[in-house]
């Protein structure tokens, strides 16, 4: 059919030399195997779709690799074309590029299938079981290709890990636009998703993996250590100067974002005991020092508990066994849990995300493989039993949240209908709070208070350190609440934590004004030759870049939580200001179909243009949130509308809502008299 050379017509292409097939590392995680769905046309399609990055020269060899990868791991992920050996996120300078953003790109992918940061990095994913940089290694060897030529003027098009290429803009546009896993409304459900993603068309980005802007764990504990020591405040009545000395908090999960658990209860003072069924996790949290104590013996994980709670000195505690089992033992010793959550992947529970009860680890990898619907079932049974924990601990005045990985909608699917709101289905949500419904939502996420993140590219710790006490000076100087000052207590101990994991990273929770001060800041550092240049972004963990009704908005009480217009403008306005890279995606932490996230990424390379482009973007980026919860009539969030409408008169202006507050009886009234 080819009546056309495609190799003379593309300059950027793989080498035509097939690398050597890499060696794997012993130790190194691996991803089990995936669900695909695939009859036999699907198959060859796959093959045939992978071929496409190929010259047909090696067709017949790679047809067959690719065939027995498709077999062996569900996925074609191109192994062979994975460079071999460890890759890192390195000093910028050591990149390749003909502008300053796509070598800043590089280092964030790199740093993404770190060994130290991803969760299965031959199988490219960075975090939360599936979430991945792009589909396979031949993507990610062209993107680095394309990479290294971009110019200022020119935008890079990513679709689900796929460079659709390159074309030219100008230099106030994004260099990269990113989208994963969007699909067409009725094929928005994870078996087509599958399908797609086996057929190589559909990547799971979750957020930062696909997004490029994954900083490892310290990423989530610093929401983590908001949630406890507001949760503390709000629920055990603990006074906004103390934390949670003496308190008890049970979860499970010591993974790629569950590993942040222990690190945010002891950080906020808490005694915490965290059930992981992969010892090797334990032992990866355990070697950073963010857990302090491992048992398998939940006697001894008990007697250690105890005896921190009567010392009132913090102490995380991996236990190594099922999560299930440890409730079931802290309820018949009579145990008072104070808080208790849990992070196991339920936004994936079938594809190995949530591990059943009576199963090791091990064993659930073989079960996964060789009897998938056996499988699910025994995954339906510990998640219903699993409830009825929580509910009989609940009675005896333990506060249950759920934190963002869907475990209520789980227990939903696995066919608890009593946990809906309604008893019926999860459109009014269910009766158990997420974190986000009472907690982050109303006390940080209305204010604007997010996830604001940076990395140094010069890889030097000395940037990070200065740029640590820049932001704390910032915040100190503009300490308005208890969320302003919670902040700076964790900027001010970040270095003292030890929270980096791979390249020099940090997180730090702001809101619109505190996120454009600090980047305007940290501009200018870098124009006076201060510390070398930065990449801004953050995670959907936040205000405005993410609809998911089961997190992000699940404190959206005016019906729009089934929305996905947020996201996408949040998105689009991005875009149109200039943001240097822009990703969305569909999923993000809760599943298919179940959230659409937007993400950015913002090179500061001291320039004037930066300036304004941060005066233009920063504050949208989190405004676009507070002003549509402003809409949905939170109370917060109305307060800081009103304050910005004040602070840019004659510039902005966000659309505020008469609140019907005493007009009950009227709209009752109204309803009735239809009938
Ligand atoms: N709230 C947030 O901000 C937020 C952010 C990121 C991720 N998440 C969600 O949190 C979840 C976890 O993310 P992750 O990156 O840590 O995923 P992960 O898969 O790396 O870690 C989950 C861990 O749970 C363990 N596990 C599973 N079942 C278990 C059981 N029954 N008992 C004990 N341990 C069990 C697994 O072995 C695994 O190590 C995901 O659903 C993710 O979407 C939430």
């Amino acid at each position: 059919m080819a009546i056309f050379d495609v190799d003379k017509a593309m300059t950027v292409k793989l080498d035509y030399n097939l690398p050597e097939y890499p060696t794997f590392e012993e130790g190194i995680r691996r991803a089990p195997r995936r669900e695909s769905h695939l009859t036999e046309a699907d198959k060859e399609l796959a093959i045939r779709n992978a071929l496409r990055y190929i010259h047909p020269d090696h067709h017949a060899q790679m047809a067959k690799e690719f065939a027995q990868e498709l077999a062996e791991h569900g996925r074609i992920y191109g192994y062979r074309f994975r460079p071999q050996g460890r890759l890192s996120g390195k000093p910028i300078d050591q990149y390749k590029g003909n502008c300053i953003e796509g070598k800043a790109f590089q280092v964030m992918i790199e740093n993404n299938l770190d060994f130290d940061v991803a969760l299965y990095p031959y199988e490219l994913v960075t975090y939360g079981e599936t979430g991945q940089v792009c589909q396979n290694w031949m993507q990610y060897r062209l993107i680095k290709k394309y990479l290294e030529v971009l110019t200022d003027e020119q935008t890079l098009v990513v679709m689900s890990g796929h460079p659709l290429g390159l074309f030219h803009s100008h230099k106030g546009a994004p260099r990269c636009i990113i989208s994963n896993g969007l699909m067409v409304g009725m094929f928005d459900n994870q078996k087509d998703f599958n399908r797609a993603a086996a057929l190589g068309v559909a990547n799971y980005g979750q957020m930062t993996a696909g997004g490029w802007m994954y900083i490892g764990p310290q990423g989530i504990v610093h929401g983590t250590f908001n949630t406890l020591l507001n949760a503390g405040r709000l629920k055990l009545g603990i006074p906004n100067d103390q934390n949670l000395a003496g308190r008890l908090f049970v979860t499970a999960g010591l993974g790629g974002m569950s590993g942040a658990q222990g690190k945010a209860a002891e950080i906020a003072g808490a005694v915490s005991i965290i059930a992981e069924v992969d010892l090797s996790r334990i032992m990866t949290r355990y070697s950073q020092g963010w857990v302090s104590e491992k048992t398998e013996s939940l006697d001894e994980a008990l007697a250690m508990a105890q005896k921190h709670m009567a010392d009132k000195t913090p102490c995380a505690i991996a236990y190594h066994g099922n999560v299930v089992d440890l409730l079931e033992y802290l309820y018949e010793k009579n145990v008072h849990i104070d808080l208790l959550s849990d992070q196991t992947s339920c936004h994936v529970p079938y594809d190995g995300g949530y591990c059943p009860q009576g199963l090791t680890f091990e064993q659930r990898t073989e079960m996964l493989d060789k009897d998938p619907d056996g499988f699910c079932k025994l995954v339906d049974k510990t998640l219903r039993h699993h409830y009825e924990m929580i509910c009989k601990l609940h009675e005896r005045g333990t506060y249950f949240f759920d934190y963002g990985n869907s475990f209520l909608k789980a227990v939903y699917d696995a066919g608890v209908k009593s946990i809906c709101k309604n008893g019926e289905n999860d459109l009014d949500g269910f009766i158990f709070p997420s974190y986000v419904e009472d907690i982050l939502g109303p006390h940080l996420f209305d204010y604007g208070y997010g996830p604001f993140r940076w990395c140094c590219l010069s890889h030097n710790p000395d940037d990070l350190d200065k740029t640590d006490a820049a932001a704390a000076d910032y915040i100190k100087a503009h300490n308005r609440r208890y969320q302003d000052y919670d902040n700076y207590i964790w900027v001010r101990d970040a270095k003292k934590n030890k929270m980096v994991v791979g390249t020099q990273c940090r997180i730090l929770y702001q809101d619109a004004m505190g996120r454009l001060n600090i980047a305007l800041k940290f501009n200018e550092m870098v124009r006076n030759g201060e510390i070398g240049p930065v990449m801004l972004g953050r995670d959907h963990h936040d205000t405005g870049g993410t609809d998911s009704p089961f997190r992000e908005t699940s404190n959206i009480k005016d019906g729009s939580n089934i929305m996905a217009e947020m996201a996408t403008q949040c998105y689009a306005g991005n875009a149109a200001r200039g943001m240097s890279l822009i990703a969305l995606h569909n999923g993000g932490g809760t599943g298919i179909g179940k959230a659409i996230n937007g993400g950015f990424g913002m090179v500061l390379d001291g320039s004037e243009r930066v300036d304004t482009i941060l005066r233009m973007s920063m504050p949208w980026d989190t405004m676009v949130g507070v002003a549509r919860r402003s809409w949905a009539r939170n109370e917060h969030a109305m307060s800081t509308a009103v304050e910005y409408n004040e602070m840019y008169q004659g510039q902005d202006h966000i659309t505020l809502p008469y609140v019907a507050e005493n007009d009950d009886e009227i709209i009752r009234d109204a309803v009735k008299n239809l009938n």
